[in-house]
């Protein structure tokens, strides 16, 4: 299945949708403490773009194209890593897409896209890349990216957010399911609140009933995406979070925190989710 080649003293970074906004900042920050990294994105010259920047700062990238939705994709990403750089050290399952609109109005093809990608995306790079970091007998981490969506409740993002609440569902399974089999495989879930990204700019909208639902949430994401933080102070405190042995990473712990201890309030009192009507403000910290 893999062929050994030698241990990169830093470590071996994979890493899904790494061309751009918060897997970039992944990339980018792992490449500055020494990480050799794979890119892996739909949008190759993205992947590129960044994978020759690191190079050309003396550092170690690789860039593939590949959909996350197709698992003999990721497979042959596994593979090229593991002969090209090495023992992957660290996957980070970050590739994922937003949709706008209300539910019933969301067009089928972005509904089964959106699952795809961000939950079916994580799936396969977790069968790609865990029998092969088994094998390797090597100290290895895995994380995947969920959201300050993944412990809220939003109107007009249902897909989005259902999405999120899957990632950090299986994340805490995959933990468990980790620990069970005696894997020396740490995994944690990065938990963003507002990273500078294209992610709103990219999503996914609505052809037929209320559009303007639709748009008016991309409108007030984009205002927020305005006072968002960029993505290698975001990489910089989750590496750091992660050395700390969390599991939940926070890019702003304060404002995730704050919606983590919300929800946990919510559930204990079984109170219902309630409207949030207000502008969404990025408190600084
Ligand atoms: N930006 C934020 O504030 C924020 C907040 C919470 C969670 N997140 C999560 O962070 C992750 C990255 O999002 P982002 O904001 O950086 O978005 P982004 O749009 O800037 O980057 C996403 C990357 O994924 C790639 N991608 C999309 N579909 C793909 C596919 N099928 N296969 C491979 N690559 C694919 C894109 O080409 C792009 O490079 C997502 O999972 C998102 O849900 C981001």
């Amino acid at each position: 299945m893999t062929k050994a080649t030698p241990r990169n003293a830093g470590g071996v970074l994979a890493i899904t949708g790494g061309g751009s906004g918060v897997g970039e900042g992944l990339a980018r920050y792992a490449a500055s403490i020494g990480m050799a990294v794979a890119i892996a994105d739909i949008d190759l010259v993205a992947a590129e773009s960044v994978a020759s920047d690191i190079r050309a700062e003396g550092g170690n990238a690789l860039a593939v194209q590949v959909d996350v939705r197709d698992l003999s994709q990721l497979e042959g990403f596994a593979d090229r890593v593991y002969t090209e750089l090495g023992p992957v050290s660290l996957l980070i399952n970050n590739a994922g897409v937003e949709q706008f609109g209300l539910l019933w109005d969301t067009p089928e093809d972005n509904w089964q896209r959106l699952i795809d990608i961000n939950i079916t995306g994580v799936f396969n790079g977790i069968k790609a890349f865990v029998p092969r970091m088994s094998a390797s007998h090597e100290k290895t981490a895995i994380w995947n990216l969920s959201s300050m969506g993944g412990v809220s409740a939003a109107a007009r993002q249902a897909p989005y957010i259902m999405s999120k609440h899957a990632v950090l569902a299986l994340t805490e399974c995959l933990k468990l399911d980790v620990e069970t089999a005696g894997l020396d495989i740490t995994v944690a879930a990065v938990l963003p609140g507002a990273v500078a990204s294209n992610i709103f700019a990219n999503a996914g909208g609505v052809k037929d009933g209320d559009v303007a639902a639709g748009e008016a949430e991309r409108a007030a994401m984009l205002r927020v995406r305005e006072q968002a933080m960029s993505p290698i102070e975001a990489a910089r405190r989750v590496f750091e979070q992660a050395a700390n042995g969390d599991f939940y990473l926070l890019t702003q712990p304060q404002l995730i925190g704050a919606a983590m201890n919300g929800r946990a309030e919510q559930l204990r009192t079984r109170s219902a989710p309630q409207l949030f009507s207000g502008e969404f403000h990025v408190p600084a910290e």
